[in-house]
């Protein structure tokens, strides 16, 4: 039976340096948790927790790759948020890597929990395992599709967190995140996506730069309400072992994201169509986001146009 609110719990959250771990952190701190950070700073900053008195949260430099040091770490904790992952574009540079982090990474939290027991891992996987999808909206049992060694990775995560439910009795409960943008979200790391680098280049006056023909589309999903999602299915009773989307359930193509963000700025559109990169190989994409609502009552609350607004706020104080 897992506790209704997490003050005074002791958590742990992988990858808390990261964009979502760092949101994920101040809204842990700011409910009264006790935190832990374990992070590698492989694409995580200590300038995402800036703000973030030091003294509220305790930063732990190593890797998920280190099982001694998991296993310390997930031996004090209650709930542990596993967000640390070699991101798609790290990943598809180097396979191994990824394989040792996101494969390797999340078998320790889970080898640690079966012996510890908290009351919850929480997994942060993606939508990015269902490739190329066959219908629109995506439901969590729709096919996958293995089409990148990231989701590879992200997907045997699952596979892990499902076999220690069933094996062991590891109260687990995954999330499949759908491209989170907002707030410390570094527009300078090469790896970020894509409403950043919008917003970095419209911020500076440059052309927004569209990889093929802008008419690819996403699911776009600001990151309080990925952060609210993610407690509210670590808190319910009803979510364990379940898996959830966490989207909008809105389509938006690359195009009119690039529209968005040029009026936010008061800028005509004039994008530069660049290369498709390997990695944009998927054409379509949006979640359905009803088992959520269903069961754990979560709905987001933050539409396109306020995110960005929101986003562009805290880039013009940052
Ligand atoms: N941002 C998105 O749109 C999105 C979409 C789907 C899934 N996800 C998942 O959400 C999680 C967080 O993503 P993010 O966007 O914040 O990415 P991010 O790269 O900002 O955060 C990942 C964090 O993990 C850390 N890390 C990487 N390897 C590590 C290791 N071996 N040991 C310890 N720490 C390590 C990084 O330094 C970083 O702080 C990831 O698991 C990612 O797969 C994110």
């Amino acid at each position: 039976m897992v506790v209704s609110d997490l003050k005074g719990q002791c958590v742990l959250v992988t990858g808390g340096a990261g964009f979502v771990g760092s949101n994920l952190v101040r809204r842990l701190i700011a409910d009264g948790a006790v935190v832990t950070i374990l992070d590698d700073f492989f694409t995580g900053r200590l300038e995402n927790l800036r703000g973030v008195g030091p003294e509220s949260y305790r930063l732990v430099r190593g890797s998920v790759t280190d099982s001694d040091l998991v296993r310390q770490l997930v031996s004090d904790a209650e709930f542990v948020f596993h967000l640390a992952a070699r991101n798609i574009i790290a990943s598809t540079r180097n396979p191994y890597e990824d394989f040792k982090t996101n494969i390797g990474g999340t078998l320790n939290v889970l080898l640690a929990a079966r012996d510890y027991h908290p009351q919850r891992v929480i997994y942060t996987s993606s939508v990015s395992v269902y490739g190329n999808p066959r219908y629109l909206p995506i439901n969590e049992d729709d096919r996958i599709s293995l089409l990148t060694p990231y989701a590879v990775s992200k997907y045997s995560g699952e596979g892990y967190c499902q076999a220690f439910y069933e094996s062991y009795g590891v109260s687990v409960v995954v999330v499949r995140y759908s491209n989170v943008y907002g707030p410390w979200q570094d527009p300078q790391n090469p790896y970020c996506g894509v409403v950043a680098k919008f917003m970095q280049r419209a911020q500076s006056g440059l052309p927004l730069e569209i990889h093929g023909d802008g008419q690819q589309t996403r699911d776009f999903t600001f990151v309080e309400d990925a952060v609210e999602a993610t407690l509210q299915a670590a808190l319910s009773p009803k979510s364990e072992g379940e898996v959830f989307n966490i989207g909008t359930g809105v389509e938006t193509s690359v195009e009119t994201l690039a529209h968005l963000v040029s009026d936010l700025y008061g800028l005509e559109l004039v994008p530069l169509h660049i290369d498709r990169r390997d990695i944009d190989n998927i054409r379509r994409r949006v979640v359905n986001i009803e088992k959520i609502r269903r069961i754990l009552r979560w709905v987001p609350s933050v539409t396109l146009a306020k995110g960005l607004c929101k986003t562009q706020q805290w880039l013009q104080t940052a």
